[in-house]
């Protein structure tokens, strides 16, 4: 990732203390560029933000917090990551959904057009697709969350459509993530929810003995062996992506959507395998009754962001998961605050 931002612009990560946007703003930090990062602290981690890096506390679902960092900070672009992101809970707590993802969404746009900041880098999910008809699911398809976490993401992009529609001057891209996983290359920081509910954290909690098996939601799907099929995507994939959208934010990219995934898609049980594989570890799998909301098969067609950001995934299921196991091994052994 040699590419530097050719916008030379003041860049801010919100949610930059969180998985996504900690891997983002070190990626920046390599590039020569230093964002202000705007997070509440709720699942990101303020050790996660090296010093020396602006860092405001401040919470979106408050206008007056957003406001005043627009204020203070000559801003030109907003890469935005920060959101309530679990599909299952979604279903039941939908208020939590829009509450943090849609009125957040809200008074961030509202508080950009009062400081007039213009530009914006959006990160949506697989989850605003309908159940595909065909996959790989290029950007044209059927739109149709079945999730209220589906549904706040659909509503932001569309405001961001509107938006861009009635302000001529205003230009943001949005990225679809499918199944973000890994962490970074240069190690220190990774995927660290609480409580973890994605499938490869998981996984390696079950290889490091931290958990005692592995719950496999439903084996009676549509699918290769009767699990859900994802498609991963390595999160500094996803971080040249955002490198690439904002060197082409006002030219070809603008106000485009586009996929963020491997085209290749791996079952529940196959991730188990190739973890298994690449840790030396065995551990137990106890199959378990589906979870709610979750889409049987969900693979991404990235031909779009190829074509027009020049984007291409570098990284493997297999480095995914070595990377995310050399960032469990050393929390579990105290080596990261
Ligand atoms: N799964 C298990 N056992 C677990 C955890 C997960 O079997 O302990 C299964 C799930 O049921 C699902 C698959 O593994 O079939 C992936 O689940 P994750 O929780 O890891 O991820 P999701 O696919 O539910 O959601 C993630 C992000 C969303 C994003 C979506 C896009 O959290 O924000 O990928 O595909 F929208």
């Amino acid at each position: 990732m040699s590419e530097t931002n050719s916008l030379g612009s003041r860049v801010l990560l919100i949610g930059g203390a969180g998985y996504v946007g900690s891997h983002m703003l070190r990626n920046l930090l390599t590039c020569g560029i230093t964002p202000i990062v705007f997070d509440n602290l709720s699942s990101g981690f303020r050790r996660f933000i090296p010093k020396g890096v602006p860092f405001v506390k401040g919470d979106l679902r408050q206008l007056a917090d957003i406001r005043k960092v627009l204020k203070k900070f000559k801003i030109d672009c907003i890469l935005h990551f920060a959101s309530a992101i679990v599909v299952s809970e979604s279903v039941s707590d939908p208020g939590r959904y829009y509450e943090n993802n849609v009125l957040s969404f809200i008074n961030l746009i509202q508080a950009m057009r009062e400081a007039d900041v213009q530009q914006m880098i959006f990160s949506s999910s697989a989850a605003v697709y309908a159940a595909p008809k065909k996959l790989p699911i290029a950007e044209d398809a059927l739109l149709g969350p079945n999730t209220a976490y589906g549904h706040s993401k659909l509503m932001c992009e569309q405001i961001l459509r509107d938006v861009a529609a009635a302000h001529k001057d205003f230009s943001f891209v949005v990225f679809r993530y499918f199944n973000v996983a890994g962490a970074y290359d240069q190690g220190g920081i990774g995927e660290n929810h609480d409580p973890e509910t994605h499938l490869i954290p998981l996984i390696l909690k079950a290889a490091l003995g931290e958990k005692k098996s592995v719950q496999v939601f439903g084996d009676d799907y549509p699918t290769v062996d009767g699990t859900c099929i994802r498609d991963f995507i390595h999160v500094d994939d996803v971080c040249d992506a955002h490198f690439l959208a904002l060197k082409n934010l006002t030219k070809s990219a603008r106000n485009q959507t586009f996929n963020l995934g491997n085209q290749k898609g791996f079952s529940v049980k196959q991730v188990i395998d190739a973890v298994k594989k690449v840790t030396g570890q065995d551990f137990k799998v106890q199959i378990c009754p589906p979870r709610a909301g979750d889409n049987p098969k969900l693979i991404a067609d990235f031909c779009k962001a190829k074509e027009i950001l020049g984007w291409k995934p570098q990284r493997s299921l297999e480095k995914m998961i070595a990377s995310a196991w050399a960032w469990e091994k050393n929390r579990k052994a105290g080596l990261l605050a």
